[in-house]
């Protein structure tokens, strides 16, 4: 991969801070005043009880801000705007200065152009306090991947849908075994018909913890898919752990542009218990920056808030 220089370095905002010397100036004004006093020259004993000690002032008094520089926009940059009027999110985070420039600037908030609810762009951070936006969104067309699907809710986004099938031939030559899909997109009736079995099944508490409400789910936005581990057949997600394949997929997604969303130990971030076989789309460079900077949720990658429960 090429290395970018980049455009938009988002360094955090500078303060221009200056500590004054102060202590300097009182003394110079301290001789001047006692030079004026009635009673003419002071003394030596009467000029130093005048003098206040300086080097001590000066330490102890604190900084005084008189200048913080503005944030630098990297959407004002014509690039930006038209790698997003494109609609072409690779070309968007190449005009920042790549993937780490992008999410440092989003992080900074010195990208206000880079909506993270938007449901079309592989930035988007859906968790329980981010609900998609409309509620019911659907993405525009979805493919199949060509793989083992065990259920009717096995195709993706087109883009989505080629990544899975580079994933699953990768996995297969490197002699991880064969990777099939289970649910990858699923529509907001869907959702309704999932969630409300976990309900049913296990209680509300409980089902929160391991199914996403209805218009809270990734896989609402055409970008997650439920991998699976098949030989002759197909297992089911439960049996995905400790398989050759969810062992790879830990590895590698990234390569693929796919992050594994909710890793054991970071329920108190993501709100979902662990679930090594649920990979959500990033798009390759987002997901190597991901991978470089040892990020393990989405939205701390993103600087935002932990989602470990709904409001209201
Ligand atoms: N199982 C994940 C959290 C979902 O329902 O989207
Ligand atoms: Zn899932």
């Amino acid at each position: 991969m090429s290395v970018m220089q980049p455009r938009h370095a988002a360094s955090p905002p500078r303060a221009a801070v200056y500590a004054l010397p102060i202590g300097l100036l009182v003394t110079a004004l301290a001789s001047l005043w006692a030079l004026a006093a009635p009673g003419g020259i002071p003394g030596p004993a009467e000029a130093a009880a005048l003098v206040p000690p300086a080097a001590a002032s000066v330490q102890e008094l604190p900084a005084i801000e008189i200048e913080s520089a503005p944030v630098v926009d990297a959407c004002a940059d014509p690039a930006v705007s038209a790698a997003l009027a494109a609609g072409n999110d690779s070309a968007v985070i190449a005009s920042f200065g790549g993937a780490e420039s992008f999410r440092a600037s989003v992080v900074a908030g010195a990208a206000p152009c880079i909506a993270l609810d938007d449901p079309t762009h592989v930035w988007v951070v859906v968790n329980k306090v981010r609900r998609l936006s409309p509620e019911n969104y659907a993405p525009a067309s979805v493919a199949s991947s060509g793989l083992t699907a065990t259920s009717r809710s096995g195709a993706a986004r087109r883009d989505v849908a080629s990544a899975l099938a580079e994933l699953a031939s990768s996995a297969a030559d490197a002699g991880a075994g064969r990777i099939g899909v289970n649910n990858a997109y699923r529509s907001y009736t869907v959702q309704v018909r999932t969630y409300g079995q976990h309900v049913r099944d296990q209680g509300t508490a409980s089902a929160d913890t391991v199914s996403a409400r209805p218009g809270h789910s990734e896989h609402q936005t055409g970008l997650a898919a439920d991998i699976i581990a098949c030989a002759r057949s197909c297992t089911d997600i439960h049996s995905f752990a400790g398989t050759p394949q969810s062992d790879w997929v830990a590895q590698h997604a990234w390569e693929h542009g796919f992050i594994v969303r909710y890793e054991d130990g970071h329920t108190a971030t993501t709100g979902y218990v662990a679930e090594p076989w649920h990979v959500r789309y990033i798009g390759k460079e987002l997901a190597e920056a991901y991978h470089a900077g040892g990020f393990h949720t989405l939205e701390e990658f993103f600087g935002l808030p932990a989602a470990p429960d709904y409001v209201g």
